[in-house]
């Protein structure tokens, strides 16, 4: 399908409720969103405001009760298993707690999107190789997860997302449990993987030296909502403001 916007993910007037023992919530409330191909996005907003639930949208771990959401010129809510799979494929995703196995070896935790995915042991053992070295971790195939610092367990966790190849990376606050030295290099990598691998990268963090560090345009949410949406280039100031308007700051 054409995409005259060149955005690689929209979403329009999208909702979302969760049925609560207090009845139902609105966790995204008719939320209108389009990223950019090739963008870094930032996603900022209070604790509760439906930022991780956005996220979720996206690559459809969570469904929208109303509202489009597309993907590369997709509807994604409209496709069969196979275009799921596919949707999955094309998707990565790193989350705060890096959510490793422990129980598996780096390599065999790159590995894992693959085998799901019905690769062959030689494209296996080649990707593995070339998301380790991606993310600066080649001498660690063998380690277990506990062996590593948070840092070097994060780029596992980006490895592994970068391991079917994706063209979108989706980041659940990555670097809110690392110190501000291995958030940099977290986030160096990251910035290494939008500009040397054109992977579009939507953040959502608290962090505004995050911000600032990674991202190209901001979306802010409140209540659900998509309140503001701005570039952070021409936006000297803002950020400041929204920051202080967050406690953030
Ligand atoms: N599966 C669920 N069932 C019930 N309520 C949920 C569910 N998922 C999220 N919520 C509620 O929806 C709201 C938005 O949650 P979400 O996790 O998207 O917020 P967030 O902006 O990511 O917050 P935080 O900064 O704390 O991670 C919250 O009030 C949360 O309790
Ligand atoms: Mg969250």
């Amino acid at each position: 399908m054409s995409n005259p916007d060149d955005s690689i993910i929209r979403l329009r007037n999208v909702s979302k409720s969760f049925a609560t023992p207090k009845g139902s919530f609105k966790a995204v409330d008719n939320a209108s969103l389009a990223i950019r191909r090739g963008d870094t996005f930032g996603i900022i907003g209070t604790s509760g405001a439906g930022k991780s639930t956005l996220l979720r949208l996206v690559n459809l771990l969570e469904r929208p009760d109303t509202g489009e959401v597309h993907v590369d010129g997709r509807d994604v809510t409209a496709l069969s298993k196979a275009g799921l799979r596919d949707l999955r494929r094309s998707i990565g995703m790193i989350f705060q707690q890096f959510n490793l196995l422990q129980n598996a070896t780096v390599a065999d935790n790159v590995a894992f999107p693959l085998r799901i995915h019905g690769a062959t042991r030689a494209e296996i053992a080649d990707r593995v190789r070339e998301c380790l070295a991606i993310v600066g971790l080649q001498d660690k195939a063998d380690a277990y997860p506990a062996q590593l610092s948070g840092g070097q367990k994060q780029r596992v966790a980006i490895a592994r997302a970068l391991a079917t190849r994706p063209s979108i990376l989706l980041c659940d606050e990555p670097t809110s449990a690392l110190d501000p030295q291995t958030t940099r290099s977290v986030l160096d990598v990251l910035k290494e993987v939008n500009q040397k691998l054109g992977v579009t990268i939507v953040i959502v963090t608290h962090e505004m030296s995050v911000v600032r560090a990674l991202c190209r345009n901001v979306a802010v949410m409140e209540h659900g909502r998509v309140v503001e949406q701005f570039s952070t280039d021409q936006a000297h100031g803002v950020l400041t403001d929204i920051a202080k308007e967050l406690h953030y700051a």
